[in-house]
């Protein structure tokens, strides 16, 4: 049997009082509605479509070419949404399963477990259901005294009895696809809102005598259904609770989980350790036996085992084993620290490689740099790289030692073992194994203090 799902994703989403449409506000910086293509795409369907309309193309954009897209022009509801489909499934047999673009938390495995139990009871329609703890503004499953399903009464259309029931519709259903596609036509727009209901889909063959079931989730928390700022944050912490936890099980220490932030394409090595408020972005890859302190933010970056990283930010750049960082260090993107590397506090790198075993303990600019092994880079050293039009390249050799405060102005090679005197501002090639030495002298002019006016020494006690 083939299987395809259908995402709903047209919607502005009014609730969230935003310029951003609602699906694509991200939880843990990934947009809501990518959550639920992956969940489909998880569950090894034949084709996932995505209705889009409000912001189709920055939905379209940033899915690329995870799915294929429907259009609906107009919001006229879900079951309206859903229809957008037909012309390129409604003729298929198949297994179909529509999910609404705003529930990020919805699993792969619960939508195979949907389909297994919808294809074996042999119904024509099975809705997920789940017990919610408030089930305001939520669907209600409507039963009949044997539990089977009667229909789904939306909040604002639902009496006082029918608003007390816990069990909630989550948006996620599973459809013989013909019979979905048939019955779609049969839905109409009387009701509190003047919007086509997909949910009206289950009352209608119900009421054809065909057979309707329901599956109900364990954890109410898969189906929340994000309509607010409110319950955005509410998923997002779902979701950081869920991603944390699946690395503590992989060996990952975090020394609070309830504040520490990682996105969900992350991967992390174990016997990694985590100190509170650290933030790790993107497409970021975490070795073993690493430790990121607390403050650290790592963004779209590499860092190799054993490296040690302390309240710093790391950006689009590579950390090699057993390379330190920090305190407030900042590597900016094109940054690669090598093997045994160090990198102090007030240090800044851009577009440049140390390499291994070399040190830039503090307050420095490392900027369009190659910078071999064993280099010392003293106390406020500047790649002065930019010259207000254009950046140049600096070479540094392996084994130089760059005294405290010197100016490196680019372009320049300092050959190997090339050693620069502390205050020096160079703009030379240095060869290798040379001193160079480029400050003015020293001049010390004796007694200056006592020939100065209104200085009298004498009358000092
Ligand atoms: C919907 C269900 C409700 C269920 C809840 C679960 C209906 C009528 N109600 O309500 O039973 O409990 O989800 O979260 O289906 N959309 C479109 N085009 C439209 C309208 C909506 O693509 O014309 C999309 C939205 O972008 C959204 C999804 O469908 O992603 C659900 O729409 P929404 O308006 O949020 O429905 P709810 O009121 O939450
Ligand atoms: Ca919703």
């Amino acid at each position: 049997m083939k299987r395809f799902a259908i995402v709903l994703a047209a919607g502005q989403g009014t609730r969230m009082k935003s310029e951003l449409y609602k699906v694509m506000h991200p939880i843990l910086g990934k947009p809501m509605v990518e959550y639920v293509i992956d969940a489909a795409r998880g569950a090894s369907m034949d084709e996932v479509i995505a209705i889009t309309g409000m912001g189709a193309e920055v939905v379209e954009d940033h899915l690329g070419d995870k799915c294929k897209f429907a259009f609906q022009s107009e919001q006229l509801g879900t079951a309206h949404a859903t229809q957008q489909a037909e012309e390129l499934l409604g003729d298929l047999e198949g297994t179909t399963v529509v999910l609404a673009g705003d529930t990020p938390l919805i699993e792969s495995d619960t939508l195979n477990r949907l389909i297994e139990t919808h294809e074996k009871s042999g119904a024509k329609a099975t809705v997920l259901t789940a017990i919610a703890p408030d089930p305001t503004s939520y669907g209600r499953v409507i039963r009949d005294e044997d539990g089977s399903v009667l229909k789904i009464v939306e909040d604002k259309d639902a009496s006082e009895k029918e608003r007390k029931v816990k069990e909630i519709n989550t948006g996620t259903y599973c459809f013989d696809n013909r019979t979905l596609f048939e019955k779609l036509q049969l839905v109409g727009n009387d009701n509190a809102q003047g919007e086509y209901y997909l949910p009206d889909v289950i009352e209608i063959l119900k009421l054809e005598q065909e057979m309707v079931a329901a599956y109900t989730l364990e954890d109410f928390d898969e189906a929340l259904g994000i309509n607010t700022r409110l319950a955005l944050s509410e998923a997002e912490q779902l979701m950081k609770k869920r991603i944390n936890k699946k690395h503590m099980l992989n060996g990952v220490t975090f020394v609070d989980p309830e504040i520490a932030y990682v996105e969900p394409d992350v991967e992390i090595g174990p016997d990694t350790t985590i100190e509170p408020n650290v933030y790790l972005k993107g497409n970021t890859k975490i070795a073993s036996h690493v430790f990121l302190g607390m403050g650290t933010e790592i963004i779209d970056s590499t860092v190799d085992e054993y490296a040690e990283i302390k309240q710093s930010i790391i950006d689009q750049s590579t950390v090699g084993p057993k390379v330190t960082i920090g305190p407030f260090a900042h590597l900016r993107p094109g940054s690669h620290l090598l093997e045994g590397s160090h990198v102090g506090n007030f240090v800044e790198i851009k577009n440049a490689t140390l390499g291994k075993f070399s040190k830039a303990g503090h307050h420095a600019y490392i900027g369009d740099a190659d910078v071999g092994e064993h280099v010392n880079i003293g106390c406020g050293v500047i790649f002065s790289n930019f010259d207000g039009v254009n950046k140049h390249h600096i070479s540094v050799g392996d084994y130089s030692f760059i005294g405290s405060n010197s100016n490196l102005i680019a372009p320049v090679t300092l050959e190997a073992e090339s050693y620069i005197a502390a205050g020096s501002t160079i703009n030379l090639d240095v060869p290798s194994k040379a001193l160079a030495i480029a400050r003015a002298r020293q001049v010390n002019k004796e007694g200056y203090a006592e020939k100065l006016p209104g200085l009298n020494h004498e009358n000092k006690n």
